[in-house]
């Protein structure tokens, strides 16, 4: 698809097929787009977690009751671990929150390139989900997003809601 209209119908999904499976090498495809996102000093202090047991999908999905995050066949983990990071000299500024969003993004956009639907989540139980994928220390998670296809039928909103160029860019 062309960039930019990846950019313009990219919508967060919020229905999903359970039963419909996406294929290993699209998954593969869509992790391969955040494993080449920029870091900085390209530490790449990221690790994806991609849940797809029936015994971890269950763990994982009590961290946000939601029944559509539910329905989803997998949900993907952005975890970074903070003592992997370029660490700023001047006042010890760790970018790893900027560098997990920036390969999430990749990966995002990458769902949309092939026609599978995601959902950028932060709003989780942060206890219930690290528990169950046994984050590690130093680890952190910001994001996780569920996989998979659309419902038969599942119709795009369509109407992205933004401020114009205008109110969004100032000129000097
Ligand atoms: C950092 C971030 C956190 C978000 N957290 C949630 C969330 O917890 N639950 C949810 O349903 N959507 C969440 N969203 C999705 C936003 O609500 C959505 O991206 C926004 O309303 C714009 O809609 P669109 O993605 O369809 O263009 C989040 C998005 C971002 C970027």
């Amino acid at each position: 698809m062309e960039f930019y209209n990846i950019i313009e119908q990219r919508e967060s999904v919020r229905s999903y097929d359970p039963h419909k499976k996406v294929p290993k090498t699209v998954l593969d495809r869509i992790m391969n787009a955040g494993r080449l996102a920029p870091s900085a000093a390209n530490r790449q202090p990221w690790t994806f977690v991609l849940v797809s047991s029936e015994e971890k999908l269950k763990e994982v999905k009590a961290c946000y009751k939601r029944q559509w995050f539910r329905d989803a066949p997998y949900v993907l983990v952005v975890t970074g671990n903070k003592t992997k990071t370029w660490i700023r000299s001047y006042d010890d500024y760790n970018p790893i929150e900027t560098d997990l969003a920036i390969a999430m993004d990749h990966m995002i956009l990458a769902t949309e390139n092939e026609g599978v639907g995601a959902c950028w989540i932060i709003d989780f139980d942060y206890e219930k989900l690290t528990k169950a994928i046994g984050l590690k220390k130093n680890e952190v998670v910001y994001c996780i997003t569920p996989l998979g296809y659309q419902p038969e039928g599942y119709k795009k909103r369509g109407n992205k809601i933004r401020k114009s160029l205008d109110e969004v860019v100032r000129r000097i």
